[in-house]
């Protein structure tokens, strides 16, 4: 892996610890089954959602966020891809710069690139949650063997934890040392 320090001196993303991770999958699946199509078809790879709705019925998700993290969720997002073609090169809307992503189905075998100008600097298989830093170029893509719809979410922080971007930052199991 590459993983260079770029821009003001930014990691691209950040790999989180998270024990419950099959619980959170179940039930944001559940969620997404019982209340949108998303699984069936979706026009866009980021969709909004009633996301007070989704944490009420995401307890594990919730709990794990503010008893672990220490952050308050403020908004969350599913992200769909139905087609082999990925999402391509963008940066995501400002001010947000440091999202939570989470693996939810068929995430093997899918990468996010980031890119600088026409240099790749880091890639990643979305298989773990992770900071994700959505303010350098980035681009989604799947693999041969992935099995599609592949469905992550998006969280968001009243406070974004942007120290977890840090340049210098340990690994999550460096830390635990
Ligand atoms: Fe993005």
């Amino acid at each position: 892996m590459i993983n260079l320090a770029v821009n003001n001196s930014m990691k691209t993303h950040h790999m989180i610890e998270c024990p419950c991770l099959e619980q959170i999958q179940r039930e944001a699946l559940n969620w997404i089954k019982q209340e949108t199509d998303l699984l069936t078809s979706a026009d866009e790879f980021w969709n909004k959602i009633d996301y007070k709705h989704f944490i009420l019925l995401n307890p594990t998700l919730a709990l794990y966020c503010t008893k672990t993290l220490k952050l308050i969720i403020r908004e969350v997002a599913v992200l769909v891809a139905h087609s082999p073609a990925g999402v391509p090169l963008h940066t995501d809307e400002p001010p947000v710069i440091a999202k939570m992503n989470f693996p939810i189905l068929n995430t093997k075998d899918t990468y996010t690139e980031w890119w600088d100008n026409e240099q790749l600097i880091d890639r990643v298989e979305c298989t773990q949650p992770m900071v994700f830093n959505s303010s350098i170029p980035h681009k989604v893509c799947i693999g041969s063997t992935a099995v599609l719809p592949r469905v992550s979410i998006s969280c968001m922080f009243y406070k974004e934890p942007i120290e977890l971007l840090q340049a210098d930052l340990p690994s999550f199991a460096e830390a635990q040392e």
